[in-house]
Order: structure tokens, then sequence, then C-alpha cells
């Protein structure tokens, strides 16, 4: 819709001009079929009536092309079979329906089909509608099929033609739209919609931006709103999908915010890393519960969170010595040592606390399994990453202890001299100067340094973990 036409006079001059520069620059897109109305919104020309003033235009209005503009319904029945299952419909004992829209290909009954991502297959018993059974569901229409076996299906499944399934994976090369003043930052975790399942996807890196004036590619360390980015993501769990060229509902996908729950991007997978179906876990027979019970403990992650100068790693260091009198196995992951050795490629920008944060989760995630007490003691500045960090153990095994001091108490005390040197404009991003600091809404544990001694909170810290059983 070439808009605003009467700024220009309704010039068929300067349309023209428009639609060339845009057929130019939309073959490097690969979109293949443009067609172009000139109009103005405004004064209504060309929305609903052919305008007078364009006499030269002599094509359809906007509405008239919706209304009966060919969708590409053919090349969907063309592709291999696809159903989301949207729900499980059980009404009675003798009738269990799987339930959801056609996204691809047709179905008839006695057809082989196989579910994703189990892999199980059955045959196609009947497909029924609200008008009655079907000879033969196609893409585009709302079916509930029944199957000829009783296997396990659940909403978030793909129903799939056996013989031209899609593939599974957890890793992807994908095409990000950013859609969030917010900047999308790798290692920041995301829910994923594909379909009708939510997934948890992590960007794990941003290969390249595209300058959408020029189609360049840039490097990005981040995707501002508006940014298109081809990236590589890594799911929590294996997902059905299909490459959005060959299947635009199973190869597409939207982006949420877990703590807002706002759609914040949205995007197109392109193929599955081959990394991610080659690596297999391992299943091991010393496992968590065997490293500690030799250890006579319960492990966790004390996760100390709180500003720079709160008092962290003083009670960090106070509780694990603590325990370690007690007989328990700990370690300690402190901010400023990690950030010498494993993190010294990393500085304070969003985006690198952001990955300071998924690394030592990952270590800490790592250091549970074999079965310690982790006590971490970072600023840890966002929810977002101290909730992954949650999310990445068992519940319970994840104590979030805010080490509460007030700006002015920290400030105050100035143990490193950085707040004066971030007042003077020396230090850039500190956090609660420059760079936000988003305290925790429902610690397990709140310790307040303004009143009481750092060996008193790491009393209360073990009082905690004794009451709840860790110890
Ligand atoms: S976090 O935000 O990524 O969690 P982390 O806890 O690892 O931070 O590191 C914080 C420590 O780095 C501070 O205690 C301070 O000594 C030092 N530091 C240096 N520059 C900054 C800065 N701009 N903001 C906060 N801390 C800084």
């Amino acid at each position: 819709a070439i808009n605003k036409m009467d700024l220009v006079d309704y010039s068929e001059k300067t349309y023209n001009q428009i639609v060339e520069d845009y057929t130019t620059f939309s073959k490097q897109l690969g979109i293949e079929n443009i067609t172009f109305i000139p109009m103005s919104a405004f004064k209504g020309d060309n929305i609903t009536d052919p305008s007078p003033k364009m006499p030269w235009y002599r094509g359809t209005t906007l509405m008239g092309y919706l209304e009966t503009v060919e969708i590409d319904d053919e090349r969907m029945k063309s592709t291999p079979f696809r159903l989301p299952v949207q729900w499980v419909n059980r009404p009675n004992l003798d009738f269990r329906g799987f339930s959801g829209q056609i996204s691809g290909g047709a179905v008839k009954p006695g057809d082989r089909i196989r579910v994703l991502p189990s892999g199980k297959e059955s045959t196609v018993a009947r497909i029924v509608t609200l008008d009655g059974d079907l000879e033969e569901g196609v893409a585009g229409q709302s079916v509930t099929i029944t199957l000829e076996d009783e296997i396990d299906i659940s909403r978030g499944d793909l129903l799939v033609e056996a013989s031209e399934p899609a593939e599974v994976a957890k890793q992807f090369e994908t095409t990000i739209i950013w859609m969030h003043e917010e900047p999308l930052l790798p290692g920041r975790t995301y829910l994923m919609k594909v379909g009708t399942k939510t997934v948890s996807a992590t960007l794990t890196d941003i290969k390249y931006q595209v300058n959408v004036n020029t189609m360049e590619h840039m490097a990005a360390k981040k995707l501002e709103l508006n940014g298109i980015g081809v990236c590589t993501i890594s799911l929590d769990q294996a997902i059905a999908f299909d490459a959005y060229s060959n299947n635009q509902d199973t190869g597409g996908y939207i982006l949420i915010d877990r703590l807002s729950n706002n759609t914040v991007g949205a995007g197109l997978l392109n193929f599955a890393l081959r990394r991610s179906q080659n690596i297999v876990m391992q299943h091991v027979d010393v496992d968590k519960e065997a490293r500690s019970t030799i250890k006579q403990q319960k492990p966790c992650i004390l996760w100390l969170t709180g500003l720079s100068g709160a008092g962290k790693s003083t009670i960090a260091n106070l509780v694990e010595k603590k325990l370690y009198s007690m007989g328990h196995h700990t370690y300690l992951l402190d901010g400023d040592n990690i950030r010498h050795g494993l993190n010294k490629d990393l500085g304070f920008t969003d985006g690198d606390r952001v990955e300071n944060i998924r690394r030592i989760s990952e270590i800490a995630r790592l250091m549970v399994d074999a079965g310690l007490i982790v006590i971490s003691a970072f600023i840890s500045p966002f929810r977002s990453e101290r909730d992954m960090a949650r999310s990445m153990v068992e519940d319970g095994e994840f104590i979030e202890v805010h080490v509460n001091t007030p700006l002015n108490v920290a400030e105050d005390r100035d143990v490193k001299g950085l707040y004066k040197k971030a007042r003077k404009g020396e230090l850039k991003n500190f956090t609660g100067i420059d760079s936000p600091y988003e305290a925790p809404e429902n610690p397990e544990c709140r310790l307040d340094t303004t009143n009481v001694t750092p060996e008193e909170c790491a009393d209360k810290v073990i009082e905690y973990m004794q009451e709840r059983g860790y110890i």
C-alpha cells in the first residue's frame, strides 16, 4: 500500500519510482508476488472506491484486493500432513480425539501417522467435525482425529504423516525480529511458543543483524527494537518442527517474556543445528542423590544478590566457614574472583552481566549435581537471570538471599571506592548509579544489613537451612 499519495499530488511518476525501487529491493528478500496500490488513507483514495484523483491507476482498491486475494491455500494443501494438537478431547471413555487446526497437507481415515516428538505411530480412524465425519481433512480445517490405537498424546504434540515426518531438534538457526523496547540479549531465557507448544528458549549467539535498508549483514551483541537478526537458539526440550520455508505454522514462533508475559519477538526456524542431533545426554549411575547422600546434605544454591558493597562476599564467606565447621561440602562462587578467571572477557554492559550470570548458573548447576552446597555472591541485578538460575535446578534447590542494603548505606561504606568513581563519571554502568538493580520480590531469605552484623546475617542463613532440612 503506497500511502499518502495526497502529499505528492497523486503523482504517477512518484508512484512508479517507488514501485521500481521496491521491486528491486524486494528481489533480495525472495518475495515473488507483490501487488502495489497507490492510496491515501487520510483522504480515502483507493480504499473502498477507485480514486478519481488517480485515473492512471487501473488496479484494484485496497479493500477490493484484501477481500479477493488468494491466500496460499493450494500450497499449504500440497505439503505433508501436520496437525498441532491443541487439546485432547475425551467426552467419555469410548472416545478419545485429538483436536486442532490442520496446518499442512491432508489426512484420510486409514492414513498412517506419527506423533512427535515421541515418535509413536498409529492409523487414523475418524476425522470428526461439528458437521459430521469427513472423508478427508485439509489444511486450514479444524478437526478432531481419532486413532486406532491408544497412544499417549498430549497438548503441544504434533501429528504428522508417518512417511514424511517433521524433524525433531533442540537447537536451531533462526531469524528473529525483536519487538520490545528492552533489547534481546544472548544468554537470556524467554518462552517460545511454536504452534501449540511452549518451551524455554535461550539465544546462544547472534550471527549477524540485518540492516533492513541495505540488506547488509552487521555484527551485533544484542537486538534492539525492530532489529532483525540471524541467530542460534537453544531450547530446554526437543520440539517437532519444519523449516519455515516449508511450513509457516510449524516453522514459525513467538517469544514471550517470562516475567511480563508480553510477546517480545517473533521468529522463523531456518534449520536444526547438527550438533543438537549428535549430542546425547549420558546416563550416569552415580547420580546427584548418590553423591549428596555420601556427604549427608541436600545440595542447593544459596544465591546472594544485592548492590555492590552490600556485604554479599563478607556474608558468603562467613556462611561457608560455618558450613565447613559443621562438616559440609561447599563451594563459594564470588563475583570478583570469577571475573578474574572464567569470565575475564566480560564487562558490565547489560549483555555482559546476563552472560556472566548465565555461565555462573551453569557452573552452580553442575556443582549442585556434584552434591555440593553452592554459595554464590554476585550483584546479579536482573530478575530475569536470577529466575533462569532458579529454573535450572530442581524445586527447593535454589535459595535466593537478598542482601538488602539501601544504596545510600552501600555508598557510604564504599569499601572499594567504586561509588566515588562512578559518581565522578569515571566508571560507567555502575549498579545503582547508571545501571539498574531489580530487587527480588519474594526471596527465600532477606538480610537487612543496616542494623544487623554480618555474623548475625550468616547465622540467619544457617538457621534457614537447618529449618528446611538442607543440613
Ligand atoms: S554482575 O552485575 O554481573 O552480577 P558481579 O557481581 O559479577 O556483577 O561483579 C560486581 C563487582 O565488580 C563489584 O563488586 C565491583 O567490585 C566490580 N565492578 C566493577 N565495575 C562495576 C560496575 N560498573 N558495576 C558494578 N560492579 C562493578
